[in-house]
């Protein structure tokens, strides 16, 4: 009677430990199964080339999109990953790896960022996000909105400080700019009296080109009814060199960036 009641306690205990052990295993999350493996990394870093590296840069630290070398320091598992690369961030540029790649095609894509990542979290300039946020009012906020609020003529930068790298905000904000982003060009306006007006493009076609000026009204314009319209290189965006922008200053002022999670990207 005592033995089977001990065969009994000892029984559930290890029914308990049984049912318990899936639990953590899900928790641990999936692991890549391709780790390591040079023939899957090779394949991998051919998916990786054709198919991010435009906006994640060929050493993957980032261009359009964010440095991808520090995503595991910062804190991301590889099913986690898996996951984002599968959905995508909706309502952001990046793009779900779609349904025709197989299962496996993403983790090798995955086996070789891994061979490209940061074995420790970047040691970052740590920068006052209060003073940044600050910064941010004075120079930035006529044409920037962040947190709903501010101006319209520039990006909202609610999500900038996730969507691009440091350095390419660096470059973008002291002042080299090869392209402006869509929707957002230079453009002047010289009407048949001689009468300029200058802004972004928000719209144009054959016919009629639609702009914001600088005091944010949207204007249409048919070409016949205007002598010009010429699109400048000149970014609407002014360059921030070190005369105007401290070093510290924008040093905070990423800080207080990078604080910012962003609008939510569903509802872009
Ligand atoms: C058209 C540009 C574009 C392409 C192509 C693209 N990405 Fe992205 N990716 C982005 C942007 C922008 C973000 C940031 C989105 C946001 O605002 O959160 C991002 C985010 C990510 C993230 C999340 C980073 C983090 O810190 O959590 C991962 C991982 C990622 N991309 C991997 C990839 C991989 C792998 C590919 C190729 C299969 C790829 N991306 C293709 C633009 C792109
Ligand atoms: C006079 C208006 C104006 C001011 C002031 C201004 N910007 Fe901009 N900014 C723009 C416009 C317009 C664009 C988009 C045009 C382009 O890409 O050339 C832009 C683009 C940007 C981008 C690129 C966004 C992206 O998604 O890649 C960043 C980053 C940026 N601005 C940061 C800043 C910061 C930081 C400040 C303050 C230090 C600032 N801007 C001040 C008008 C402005």
């Amino acid at each position: 009677m005592l033995t089977l009641r001990i065969l009994t306690s000892v029984t559930i205990a290890i029914a308990m430990l049984l049912a318990a052990a899936p639990h953590v295993h899900a928790q641990a999350g999936k692991k890549n199964p391709y780790d390591g493996d040079q023939g899957a990394i090779k394949t991998g870093m051919g998916l990786y080339r054709s198919r991010c590296a435009d906006c994640h840069g060929i050493d993957a630290k980032g261009v359009r999109g964010p440095d991808l070398t520090q995503v595991w320091t910062s804190g991301r598992s590889d099913e986690g990953l898996f996951n984002t690369l599968r959905t995508g961030v909706i309502g952001t540029e990046m793009p779900a790896v779609g349904e025709r790649t197989p299962d496996d095609e993403v983790w090798k894509i995955l086996a070789y960022l891994r061979t490209l990542a940061a074995q420790t979290p970047e040691a970052g300039a740590k920068g006052n996000a209060q003073n940044g946020e600050r910064v941010f009012r004075v120079q930035c906020q006529s044409c920037h909105r962040a947190n709903g609020r501010g101006g319209r003529l520039g990006p909202d930068l609610s999500r900038v400080g996730v969507s691009r790298a440091r350095p390419v905000l660096v470059r973008r904000i002291r002042g080299a700019v090869e392209e402006s982003l869509s929707g957002f060009e230079p453009v002047t306006v010289t009407t048949k009296d001689g009468q300029t007006i200058s802004g972004v493009t928000k719209n144009e076609d054959m016919y009629s080109v639609q702009i914001m000026d600088s005091r944010e009204r949207i204007q249409g314009y048919l070409r016949s009814d205007v002598r010009a319209v010429e699109k400048g290189k000149q970014s609407a965006m002014p360059t921030f060199g070190p005369e105007r922008l401290s070093e510290n200053d924008l040093n905070d002022l990423l800080a207080y960036l990078a604080t910012l999670k962003g609008f939510d990207p569903a509802v872009k």
